[in-house]
């Protein structure tokens, strides 16, 4: 499997059978994505929320693909009004697809489609994709029932956000690494805005500090799982 980071929380997972799966894809108006909608394609877009920094340019990209959506039940089925094809989730919840499994957990944030409509609870994701775990958070402030995720899940990669102001920030991401124990920890959602300012070095360091590893994604860096 390749994991793709294009900045903020948007990744590209591509799996050992060529199956293409994008996270949150906000590319065109997202000002360190060295990649536009334009240049990518999906045969699954899973969301973890409706704020337009997420959901972004999912849309475009399934339009013009026919790409799966995968994400909460209200979200779906707002996206299913609109044309699109989707499979309905919620927290807490697993499914099988050809490409592996996808479960919903919590995250504490908020939701709301960027034209206004309601789009059910945020989440974060597991992925269980060629026999490696991969946790997105979502945009999520800290919780403690990480510890149970990291419990029951042996996550290889943990990608989190350390943005600060509407999520976590680097101190509070440090002890998400704590809870859940991940072989390494990927920091994201930061440095898109001004609000959202934050050093990647400086929460890597904390990470080590923890004996725990990070890696700093480059934004469009691709690295094999
Ligand atoms: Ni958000
Ligand atoms: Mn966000």
């Amino acid at each position: 499997m390749k994991l793709r980071y294009f900045s903020h929380s948007a990744f590209q997972i591509t799996t050992k059978d060529g199956i293409v799966i994008l996270i949150d894809p906000f590319l065109d108006d997202n000002p360190n994505s060295p990649v536009k909608s334009s240049e990518v394609s999906a045969d699954y877009i899973i969301l973890t929320h409706a704020h337009g920094d997420h959901l972004g340019d999912a849309m475009k990209i399934a339009r013009k693909h026919n790409s799966l959506f995968i994400c909460v039940n209200e979200l779906a089925n707002y996206l299913i009004d609109k044309g699109f094809r989707a499979h309905n989730m919620h927290i807490g919840g697993g499914h099988n697809f050809d490409f592996g499994r996808v479960k919903f957990t919590i995250a504490h944030h908020g939701s709301k489609t960027p034209d206004g409509q309601y789009a059910g609870e945020p989440a974060g994701v597991l992925l269980y994709v060629d026999g490696k775990i991969i946790y997105h958070t979502g945009d999520t402030g800290l919780f403690y029932d990480m510890k149970l995720i990291g419990e029951m899940n042996a996550v290889d990669y943990m990608l989190l956000p350390i943005g600060d102001n509407f999520t976590m920030g680097i101190d509070d991401a440090v002890k998400a690494v704590e809870l859940v124990n991940p072989k390494i920890a990927v920091p994201i959602h930061y440095n898109t805005f001004p609000p959202i300012k934050a050093d990647p070095q400086e929460f890597k360091h904390k990470v080590e500090g923890k004996d725990h590893k990070c890696k700093v994604m480059e934004f469009g860096e691709e690295i094999d799982l």
